[in-house]
């Protein structure tokens, strides 16, 4: 079984032909970074017109460089939400024309679902089910993860995601954008206990994040301390919060063998880490996407789309794009 993914709902637009044995054979990815970096943020019109420049060389680099057509595929998987309308618009308009010009079947991807199920691509013995903590730049949340399309979700932020407080945190210390890299690189640098931070909702009896209260905390000592030292002391907070949040949802979910994160947070190597060691403390395997597998990328949606088809799970050329889509 062969799927060509689509991904284009930020500030990624990406392509790749990805098999159902778990093979990628390409996948090709072109950022925006200049584009919007001027801006501090993602601009969505911006973003918008990078994906219909981008897409189709994209399209017809990941064919070349698997010595494939598009023949050859047996559906198209595109995100269909949640994200900027424009840019998902972009990814979804150019899948239904590429199914409906070969007759494949057309796969709408939720982008959280490429993210929930990108960890079964890159580990073959991850079964379901299994404790997710997706961290991205628009999502913080706890996920038991069932099966293909069956997500209960335990947790998820009252205010700001994970990312954003990183994205936020960039920009309050002049760090750059994007801002997650950014800060972990400083954070290398400095003392994670040189400012007292608050650690919002940790020890709460509810199951939320909260991280709106900790960058109003960095905005305050701003100036004060040097950027390395509240680089670290943010990311030593940030890594505070999920993990007292996780080993609550892990003590909720004894079902689930497994501890496993996404997400463009699940980069940082600090928070790698230390979910790695909590899973260990309550007997759990634990399981990482490689790094470029946990950022934005089209793999993860062609293999979503893979685990969807197999299940014979397929949308009419009508299907609409969602710029919300809880999963
Ligand atoms: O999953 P993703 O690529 O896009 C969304 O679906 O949101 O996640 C992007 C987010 C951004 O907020 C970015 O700053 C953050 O992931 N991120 C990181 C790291 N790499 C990316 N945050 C912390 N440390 C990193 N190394
Ligand atoms: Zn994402």
């Amino acid at each position: 079984m062969l799927i060509l993914g689509l991904e284009s709902s930020c500030d990624e637009t990406a392509a790749a032909l990805v098999t159902g044995d778990r093979r990628v054979l390409a996948h090709r990815l072109a950022g925006q970074e200049a584009a919007h970096a001027p801006y501090g943020g993602v601009v969505p019109e911006i973003a918008a017109r990078a994906h219909v420049e981008a897409l189709p060389p994209l399209i017809e680099a990941v064919f070349a460089d698997a010595g494939l057509t598009l023949a050859d595929v047996d559906a198209v998987a595109a995100t269909a939400g949640p994200g900027l309308i424009g840019g998902v618009m972009v990814g979804l308009v150019t899948g239904k024309a590429l199914a409906h010009a070969a007759n494949k079947p057309l796969v709408a991807v939720n982008h959280l679902e490429g993210h929930a199920l990108s960890p079964r691509l890159s580990d073959p013995d991850l079964d379901f089910p299994y404790l997710l903590l997706l961290v991205s730049g628009g999502h913080c949340q706890l996920l038991l993860v069932e099966g293909v399309g069956a997500y209960r979700r335990l947790a998820t932020t009252i205010d700001d995601a994970a990312g954003e407080a990183f994205d936020k945190t960039a920009k309050l210390l002049g760090l750059g954008f994007p801002g997650g890299p950014a800060v972990e690189r400083a954070a290398a640098l400095g003392n994670p206990h040189a400012v007292p931070l608050p650690r919002p909702l940790k020890g709460a009896a509810e199951p939320h994040f909260s991280f709106a209260g900790l960058k109003s905390a960095v905005a305050r000592a701003v100036g004060e301390h040097s950027s390395e030292d509240l680089a670290a002391s943010f990311q030593a907070a940030v890594v505070d919060c999920l993990l007292d949040r996780t080993a609550r949802a892990l003590a909720a979910a004894p079902q689930a063998s497994t501890l496993v994160v996404a997400g463009g947070v699940a980069a940082n190597a600090a928070v790698r880490g230390a979910l790695s060691d909590l899973a260990a403390a309550h007997g759990r395997r634990f399981v990482a996407p490689p790094l470029w597998l946990c950022t934005d990328n089209a793999a993860m949606i062609a293999w979503a789309g893979a685990e969807r088809f197999a299940a014979g799970l397929v949308d009419p050329l009508d299907v609409a794009a969602r710029p919300r889509w809880p999963l």
